[in-house]
């Protein structure tokens, strides 16, 4: 199961999820693959993945195919990218900063259809070896999110307890939509950084989102110091602080996903 996580806004814990329901899934004897489609490489830092001179990342996967029509550059295979990580079960395809170059490149170079599905058949090599692959995703709906969307069998949408977050729900599913070429069905909402003190605010937030009843999670993630820290440990929640209640839900976020995957 490939499984992008996308949302138009910045800091809204795409990355938090992606990294926090890898080491879930992990942690539960699930071969996992996260791959970090953000030039920030947040996801790379936060599994404790250092990136130096000569490591290959996600850039080089996405010019792969430029190379073969050029044959000037890099022509492996997207096996010879991913790393392990210190959490059992879990590798990664690790991102940098150059990513942003990359993607210049491929718009210049390349017809639309051409460089939206390049990650979908990059990862055609490695599907099978994995029980999940998650994408992290950058903030925006550019490139980077439609290839993931494109490769992408079930989307997650996080998004914080905020007016312009529930909005930007709307354009995820638009240009979902567009990667896809139809109706994509196989979406949901995961709410993130919920303080049940601001009363108001979340009673609003719930209402703006009866639209998309049965869209939404069951599982809350709550604002909580340890994933913070966590995240400047380079850590998972479970490895940082496992009593804590980021790793609680961020538990119980795994168990709904696996109950609705495999259970079908
Ligand atoms: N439940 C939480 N409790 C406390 N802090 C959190 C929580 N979720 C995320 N954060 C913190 O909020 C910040 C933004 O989260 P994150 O990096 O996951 O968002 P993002 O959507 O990936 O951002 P970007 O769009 O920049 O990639 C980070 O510093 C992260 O540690
Ligand atoms: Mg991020």
């Amino acid at each position: 199961m490939i499984v992008g996580v996308v949302h138009h806004k910045g800091g809204v814990g795409k990355t938090t999820t992606s990294i926090n329901l890898s080491s879930g899934l992990a942690l539960r004897d699930r071969r996992v693959l996260l791959i970090d489609m953000d030039p920030q490489a947040h996801s790379t830092k936060g599994v404790g993945v250092s990136m130096e001179n000569g490591h290959l990342s996600v850039k080089d996967i996405l010019l792969k195919e430029a190379n073969a029509l050029y044959a000037q550059y890099w022509s492996g295979d997207i096996r010879e990218v991913i790393r392990q990580t210190q959490r059992p079960g879990l590798d990664v395809v690790p991102s940098e900063f150059h990513l942003s170059q990359t993607v210049e490149q491929l718009y210049s170079r390349f017809n639309r259809n051409f460089r939206e599905s390049i990650l979908a058949s990059s990862l055609e090599s490695v599907k099978d070896s994995y029980d999940y692959i998650i994408i992290d995703c950058p903030p925006g709906l550019g490139i980077l999110a439609v290839n993931a969307m494109r490769a992408s069998q079930f989307i997650v949408i996080p998004s914080i307890m905020s007016r312009l977050s529930i909005e930007g729900i709307a354009d995820v599913l638009e240009v979902m939509e567009r990667a896809k070429k139809g109706r994509f069905e196989s979406y949901k909402i995961l709410l993130t950084l919920v303080d049940p003190r601001l009363r108001m605010t979340n009673e609003y937030v719930m209402e703006e989102l009866i639209p998309f009843k049965g869209r939404v999670l069951r599982t809350q993630i709550t604002r909580n110091e340890a994933i913070n820290q966590a995240q400047i440990a380079r850590q998972d929640v479970f490895a940082f602080a496992p009593g804590s209640r980021g790793a609680e839900d961020y538990a119980h976020l795994t168990q709904e996903l696996l109950r609705l995957w495999e259970s079908r």
